[in-house]
């Protein structure tokens, strides 16, 4: 790859010379433009120095012409400054919209205007210096667009250059700005404990959506991902769509914000609700990364590009990353109550229909026989494992599985050691109740010693133990986030440094023991974002198991995350949720769209179960570098009571299309809706093949890519709660 460094120190010196790389310098019209995949980014700077954007979207040709910064607003109500495209913008002057940064200096000033001070560039980074008019508070503004996709992250570092203190009173990393119109449609994703993952959609109108999490960590209330898509009745694969994810799994804040003018801008960052970070001279703060990405195929294009991004750009192994293996669960069979011969048998079950990870979950550690007690006493328990955990272990090993161990960290019951001995580790305001949740309280991860003490833990137990997983849990949400011991002024950082310090505890555990893969998971999927994505391999999206729910909650995360890091288990029937009994194969084919777990009691199964979940893990299997790795088309969307449900995985090759079709019950005699995969090559010849179910005799056996997508698939689902499994391959040319 070419390298393009160019770094100038003022505007006057502005770099003439040539340019190659993906980021270009317009000294002239003093205009960067960024273009990667299919997306073109351009700001400028204004005369007066502020930073605007001037044109996200589909790429543009190289000679095309550059639009040129202009100041706007029309009377006193509407100040410049408000209706403005501005990249990142201090509160000063008349600010009314969201700014990106809001601080308070010592001696009474609030005002902050940022003005272009000089910029680099370097490979797929350019790094923006802006700086206030007058005070020394300079703020990097960093760009690193992702050559495959286009996925632009964008981030602030805020320095402070003055000789006092200052306080930090709102952060947001950055603001995308949309053109105007009337027509945009706005997705994000809300939910609840065993309910994740929904998909809202809303026309946008004049006013403020603002999504939050106040809650500590990223939560399942609002996931930090949005879409904004042009048109009244968005198609899943036409249409342009922008899009963007927070990386941070702390309380966040988006605010989509649509003036009267129609113009759109989205500014994602720590949500300013209890927030102040005092920086003192020479300290920065970093703000997470926001990301953007735009596609004009649809909300189904925007997925699969942020999915691209995700597997190949993010997660800890990219670009290449393992494929999940098949993994057992004890949860949902043991609960708490674990043993060294209860899990043995267990596992010896697992490895006979093709397991190969077996996790012991909750309950093998401290006094803990419920969620009243142990957490926060990380020693196994004598009681339950007389020899330790080695026995299991290398029985795992031996049965051909690798070993994986539940965790929850950050987390302590007020019955443990831990507790007794540190009563004021927890996150607490002094003389005020500590209000459980689940039985526990959050550790302040802030706290040196409280980090310490969690990375010794877990450094202890993977070099103790051949463990080759961790499942990482969260089991609730902050409550009185007091942080005692700080100095005052510093005592809301705790919000931005309990979170840096999980991040880096992941990151020097990972270093330390490569082969350990990790699951974020927060008693279902309330710690789901690309923040945590960094250092975590998978994640666990609901504790909801049921087949029929999971097909909702699973499309609702395909929006934003990818299926490569979604786990699903096959559990009992009838499901403890909803009380629902389905077949064995159903919940099979609903769990095999991601990276499939078994979580179901084996002790009870029959040996026709046995044998069916031997077949079906043998075919996940077959197709899962497909489904895990492959592009996602929903053909039919399991959304506002859709009866039925159509995924289709296209294997990175093209040469592999995977379908899963579901059926909630058939009514009134009515056939299944005709399926029309997309992205095929249209001339190519593809046969097609059933590997859960029968296909219809009346389906011809092969056919051109065009056939497929376009007289589309019949197929004979009838009853309730029926699924099937085909694919389509490619035929070589002879
Ligand atoms: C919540 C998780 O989501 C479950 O899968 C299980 O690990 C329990 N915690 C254990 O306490």
């Amino acid at each position: 790859m070419s390298v393009g460094l160019i770094s100038v120190t003022s505007p006057l010196k502005a770099a003439t010379a040539p340019q190659s790389g993906p980021i270009r310098y317009d000294s002239a019209a003093r205009t960067f433009r960024m273009d990667a995949g299919d997306v073109t980014y351009i700001l400028g700077v204004a005369e007066d120095g502020d930073l605007q954007t001037l044109y996200w979207g589909k790429r543009l040709r190289i000679q095309d012409p550059s639009p040129a910064p202009r100041t706007e607003g029309g009377s006193g109500f509407e100040l410049p400054i408000d209706v403005t495209p501005h990249e990142f913008v201090g509160w000063g002057g008349g600010l009314y919209v969201v700014p990106n940064l809001k601080v308070s200096f010592p001696d009474g000033n609030r005002d902050l205007v940022l003005h272009y001070l000089s910029h680099t560039i370097r490979e797929n980074t350019l790094t923006i210096k802006v700086k206030d008019i007058e005070r020394d508070v300079v703020v990097d503004l960093i760009y690193e667009m992702d050559p495959a996709t286009g996925v632009l992250a964008r981030s602030a570092r805020i320095e402070n250059r003055t000789k006092e203190a200052f306080t930090i009173e709102e952060a947001f990393a950055a603001t995308w700005n949309l053109p105007s119109s009337s027509d945009y449609q706005l997705r994000y994703l809300t939910g609840r404990w065993a309910s994740e993952f929904n998909l809202q959609e809303q026309a946008l109108h004049p006013g403020k959506v603002v999504l939050e999490s106040r809650r500590g960590s990223t939560g399942d209330e609002v996931n930090p991902w949005f879409a904004i898509e042009r048109g009244a009745q968005p198609d899943q694969d036409t249409g342009d769509v922008w899009f963007g994810a927070l990386a941070w799994s702390g309380s966040w804040q988006i605010n989509v914000e649509q003036n009267a003018a129609n113009r759109v801008r989205v500014t994602g960052g720590f949500t300013p609700f209890d927030f102040a970070y005092s920086l003192k001279p020479g300290q920065s703060l970093d703000t997470p990364k926001f990301y953007g990405g735009y596609s004009d195929g649809g909300i189904g294009g925007a997925s699969r590009l942020l999915h691209r991004f995700e597997l190949d750009a993010v997660v800890p192994q990219s670009p290449n990353r393992k494929l999940r293996p098949v993994l057992y669960n004890s949860w949902e069979a043991t609960g708490f109550d674990v043993n060294e011969a209860g899990q043995e048998a267990l596992a010896e079950k697992a490895a006979s229909i093709g397991v190969e990870r077996f996790v012991m979950d909750d309950g093998w550690f401290g006094k803990r026989k419920d969620d009243h007690a142990g957490l926060g006493d990380w020693y196994v328990n004598p009681q339950k494992f007389p020899n330790g955990l080695k026995p299991l272990i290398d029985k795992v090993h031996t049965l051909g599985m690798d070993f994986g161990l539940w965790v929850e960290p950050e987390m302590v019951n007020p019955d443990s050691d831990l507790y007794r001995a540190h009563p004021d580790w927890v996150l607490n305001f002094p003389g005020r109740p500590r209000t459980e949740g689940r039985n526990q309280l959050v550790l302040n991860l802030a706290r040196p010693d409280v980090r310490a003490y969690v990375y010794g833990f877990l450094d202890k137990l993977l070099t103790e133990n051949d463990v080759a997983f961790l499942k990482w849990d969260y089991n609730r949400n902050w409550s009185e986030p007091g942080w005692p011991a700080a100095p005052l002024e510093q005592q809301k950082q705790v919000y931005v440094e309990a979170v840096r310090n999980l991040y880096n505890i992941l990151a020097e555990l990972r270093a330390k023991h490569p082969k350990v893969e990790i699951e974020s998971c927060s008693g279902g999927g309330a710690r789901v974002d690309l923040g945590v994505l960094r250092y975590t391999d998978e994640v666990w999206p609901s504790d909801n198991t049921d087949p029929f729910d999971r097909l909702r909650i699973q499309n609702g995360f395909s929006y934003a995350y990818a299926p490569g890091v979604m786990m699903a288990w096959v559990t009992d029937s009838p499901n403890w949720m909803n009380n629902r009994s389905t077949s064995l194969e159903y919940r099979f084919l609903s769990s095999m769209q991601g990276g499939l777990g078994i979580g179901a009691n084996l002790n009870k199964w029959t040996p026709e179960e046995f044998a069916t979940a031997k077949t079906m893990i043998a075919q996940y299997k077959r197709v899962r570098s497909t489904v895990q790795e492959g592009a996602l088309y929903r053909l039919i969307s399991p959304e506002n009571g859709s009866e039925h449900s159509v995924t289709e995985s296209l294997s990175k090759d093209g040469r592999e299309a995977t379908l899963f079709a579901f059926l909630h019950s058939s009514q009134l005699g009515e056939s299944y809706p005709r399926i029309y995969p997309r992205g095929l090559d249209e001339a190519g010849e593809y046969s097609i093949r059933a590997l859960d179910g029968q296909l219809d005799s009346r389906i011809p056996q092969h056919a051109s890519g065009d056939y497929w997508m376009h007289h589309g698939i019949e197929i004979s689902l009838r009853g309730d709660f029926q699924a099937m499994l085909f694919t389509l391959e490619k035929v070589e040319a002879k």
